[in-house]
């Protein structure tokens, strides 16, 4: 199988992540598409690969489908490895205007904590392609 390896930067975020991996229906469907429960908050990176954009991504990944209730936006998710093979998933909300380079991760642990990474930090992540 192939693994695509993608380089970037560690970055803060709005807090938007925590609010959304704790809405109960994420919650709820991320621990059963990926067996694990996340850690409240997405790991921002800010991919520093030249031509990279979440399009091409998408092209190459199989994507998994988070479902909205109500009137929420939908997400898509796909299992990826951080630094040295820790489990972790990419989730993008399907927003408009979502910016190209960042990638949010989700984690069973937090990432900073346990890598002890700031805002700055180059990192790494393997994606299986489909
Ligand atoms: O504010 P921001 O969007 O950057 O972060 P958040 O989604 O509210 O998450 C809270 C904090 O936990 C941030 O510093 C994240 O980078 C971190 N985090 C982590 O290290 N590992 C995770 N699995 C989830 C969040």
């Amino acid at each position: 199988m192939k693994i695509l390896r993608i380089q970037g930067k560690v970055v803060s975020g709005s807090g938007e992540g925590k609010r959304f991996t704790e809405l109960a229906w994420v919650k709820k469907q991320i621990t059963e598409k990926l067996d694990f429960i996340p850690y409240p908050g997405t790991l921002n990176i800010k991919v520093t690969e030249p031509n990279f954009s979440l399009k091409n991504l998408s092209e190459k990944t199989k994507w998994m489908e988070i479902s909205p209730a109500n009137d929420f936006c939908r997400g898509r998710l796909v299992k990826a490895r951080f630094m040295n093979n820790l489990e972790c998933a990419i989730i993008i909300p399907e927003v408009k205007k979502y910016p190209k380079d960042i990638i949010e991760l989700i984690a069973p642990i937090n990432l900073r904590e346990k890598l002890k990474l700031e805002d700055g930090d180059v990192v790494e992540l393997g994606i299986m392609l489909s």
